[in-house]
């Protein structure tokens, strides 16, 4: 009998809980508000033959920051990662349009190499 009565006390303490949302998290909802300023870095793509197709499909998913980020790259990395963008994440980039990207990266973030 022992046994029953703290089983349902368990029972109605957890259902206590629950239905009133005990907050695990009161003292980030009462802290303060702190807010930071990130310096912001200036972004844009160099001026060169394609750099509006650049804008246009590399700027879908993530920031083209993202190339300049990179190290130079030669000519050969930087058409696979057009096509690795292509292949493993399904941008919508036809090959004509890819051949143009990577013409443009290569002239402008390049190392000159093939
Ligand atoms: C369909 C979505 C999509 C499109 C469009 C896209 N990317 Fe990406 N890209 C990603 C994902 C996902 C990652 C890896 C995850 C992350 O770091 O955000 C990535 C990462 C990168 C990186 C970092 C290095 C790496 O390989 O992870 C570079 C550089 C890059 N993309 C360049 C490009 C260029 C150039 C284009 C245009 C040809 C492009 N992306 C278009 C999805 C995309």
């Amino acid at each position: 009998m022992k046994k029953i009565i703290v089983f349902v006390m368990l029972i109605s303490a957890t259902v206590f809980l629950v239905q009133h949302h005990v907050p695990l998290a009161q003292a980030e909802e009462t802290g303060s508000v702190h807010s930071i300023t990130l310096p912001t870095i200036p972004s844009e793509l160099k001026e060169g033959a394609g750099k509006d197709k650049v804008m246009i499909f590399c700027a879908i998913c993530h920031s083209p920051d993202y190339i300049p980020m990179q190290p130079r790259l030669s000519a050969k990395t930087w058409d696979n990662e057009v096509h690795k963008m292509i292949k493993v994440f399904g941008a919508p980039i036809n090959e004509e349009d890819a051949k143009t990207i990577s013409s443009y990266l290569a002239a402008q973030y390049g190392t000159g190499e093939k």
